[in-house]
């Protein structure tokens, strides 16, 4: 089985690339190519003729979509549908990467889990953006998946975001005082390397459809800065605050958890805790 992995030096690319180790790998980076166009991608995998497409390149800047909205509707939509057309043409299976961020934009507020069947409805640019590339991928795609996941971090860091959650965590509780953090957006952490291999997995069946793969357990950006810090032994204080006292571009969802109810219904949900992945985590990074 040959797999082109796109985004392969992003924080998931380069976790795909570790986990894809037995199979013919054919990681493909930004300067090779441009999935916003049709032309590079249609060359590049005419070359390679790969029989599995993963899909991670997006413009992943929540904020920065705001204001630089056809980047990201270029990127995360069209750019998507360039490698679903060409993957169909090729008979090759595709991953598409989505986000928990297409859901949160329901009039009431939610507390209950999404599963797969449950609608879309994002409230940012990067989330309507991400949800029109799931749309092109399911209609020009037949053998596809569209993998949901939430708040990654993986050893490489997000490219497209300068680093991740956790390291900016620990850099700023070693230069501050005590860090104030938002505790009424509630999401399931997710390491990029437990999503990885359930990646690595899904592409040998042909289970196609809507995945939503994330580590269990549900937390606040608040109570996962308090637990990053624990595990580093670090004391400096966490004060919980609204995110109306950090205001930031892009509105996020209140409450954006997704249930794994597909790999669950398959007998294929073991993600471990969020917790256990984050100590993973940390050992990797020589943390803790
Ligand atoms: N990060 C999260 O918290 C999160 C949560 C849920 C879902 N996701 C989704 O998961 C996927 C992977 O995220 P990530 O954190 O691994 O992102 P990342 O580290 O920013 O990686 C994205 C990769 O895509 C490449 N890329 C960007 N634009 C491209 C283009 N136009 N053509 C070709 N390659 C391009 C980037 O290369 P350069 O850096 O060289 O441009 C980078 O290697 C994304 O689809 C994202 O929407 C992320």
């Amino acid at each position: 089985m040959k797999v082109a992995v796109v985004g392969a030096s992003g924080q998931l690319g380069s976790d795909l690339c570790k986990e894809l180790s037995s199979v013919e790998l054919v990681p493909l980076v930004h300067s090779e190519m441009e999935i916003t166009d049709l032309d590079s991608v249609k060359r590049v995998f005419d070359e390679h003729q790969p029989d599995v497409a993963i899909n991670t390149a997006a413009y992943v800047r929540v904020d920065d979509c705001e204001r630089e909205q056809d980047k990201a509707f270029l990127i995360n939509a069209l750019g998507a549908r360039n490698v679903a057309v060409v993957a169909q043409e090729l008979g090759a299976k595709l991953v598409y990467i989505s986000t928990d961020y297409v859901f949160g934009g329901e009039a009431q507020p939610r507390n209950i889990p999404y599963t797969e069947f449950d609608a879309p409805i994002p409230l940012s640019i990067y989330g309507k953006s991400k949800l029109g590339g799931e749309d092109f991928i399911r209609h020009l795609c037949s053998r596809h998946f569209i993998v949901r996941s939430s708040g990654l971090f993986g050893v490489a860091g997000g490219s497209g975001k300068g680093g991740n959650f956790i390291e900016t965590m620990l850099k700023v509780a070693k230069e501050r005082d005590e860090l104030r953090v938002v505790n009424d957006q509630i999401f399931s952490p997710t390491y990029s390397k437990d999503l990885a291999q359930k990646i690595a997995l899904l592409i040998t069946t042909e289970y196609y459809g809507i995945f939503h793969a994330t580590n269990k357990g549900t937390c606040s950006w608040y109570e996962f800065a308090r637990e990053i810090l624990k595990q580093a032994g670090l004391k400096t204080p966490v004060i919980p605050i609204t995110s109306e006292q950090y205001p930031q571009k892009a509105k996020r969802p209140s409450y954006s958890v997704l249930d794994n109810y597909h790999l669950r219904l398959l007998g294929m949900d073991d993600m471990r805790t969020w917790q256990e992945a984050l100590r993973d985590y940390m050992i990797g990074k020589g943390y803790s």
